[in-house]
């Protein structure tokens, strides 16, 4: 009888205005040309308890531990009614945001610190890590010019230089702590050029999935 094997958990990450979401569907069908089973969703948010709080989380005026509770609370019904579920039934999953982005906003942008949120990490999801996040690293500039083409500003896309300047020195500095899992995108690089390589790598992930 062949066991049914896990599905891998892939996140992306980075700055506002970065470019993740922009190659958040287009992964999950290349996925599914390679015959993977495969789901999309987005932190925070992913369940309808998890959607409002991403209202709340994005819009309404708040402190930073009610910020970081709510994430985790969002994370956590996440986790248990989604992620879990379908990694447990083979299911891959690829998530916009995960436990990264809250070391990264309110650990390192909102200056909490970062052993408060370790230990929330602990709580809500002390055995399960992505199996490769993506970070999507760009300078402030470009993202700032990014987001001006977009959409109207929420909380965090407010925030000032040095908020983003944290933010991302606490993404590069997971990524360089944790180089097995993460991998860092030049996301100043064209769409095309990072889909390339992006391309390459989900190959490889696919094709290690496939050995015995
Ligand atoms: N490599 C790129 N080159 C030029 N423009 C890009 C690139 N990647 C994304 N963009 C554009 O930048 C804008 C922001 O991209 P996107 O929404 O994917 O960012 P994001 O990281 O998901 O941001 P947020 O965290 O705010 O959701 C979009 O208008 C998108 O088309
Ligand atoms: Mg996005």
């Amino acid at each position: 009888m062949s066991q049914l094997k896990r599905g891998l958990f892939l996140t992306f990450e980075g700055v506002d205005g970065a470019g993740k979401s922009t190659h958040v569907g287009w992964t999950v069908e290349q996925l599914k040309s390679r015959g993977v089973n495969v789901i999309s969703t987005r932190e925070p948010g992913g369940t309808a308890v998890g959607e409002k709080l991403r209202e709340l989380l994005l819009h309404e005026s708040m402190g930073l531990e009610c910020e970081t509770l709510l994430m985790f609370a969002a994370r956590v019904q996440h986790l248990r009614e989604i992620i879990e579920p379908a990694l447990e039934a083979g299911t891959w999953v690829v998530c916009d945001r995960f436990t990264d982005a809250t070391f990264a906003y309110q650990g390192g942008g909102r200056e909490m610190g970062l052993s408060r949120i370790a230990e929330l990490e602990q709580w809500v999801h002390p055995h399960l890590q992505p199996d490769r996040t993506w970070l999507f690293d760009v300078p402030l500039e470009i993202a700032r010019e990014r987001l001006d083409r977009t959409r109207e500003k929420d909380r965090f896309e407010r925030e000032a230089d040095a908020f983003f300047l944290r933010t991302r020195a606490v993404y590069l500095a997971r990524a360089a702590q944790q180089a097995q899992r993460f991998s860092v995108v030049d996301a100043t690089a064209s769409i095309q050029e990072i889909r390339q390589s992006l391309t390459q790598q989900l190959d490889a992930l696919v094709a290690q999935s496939r050995q015995v």
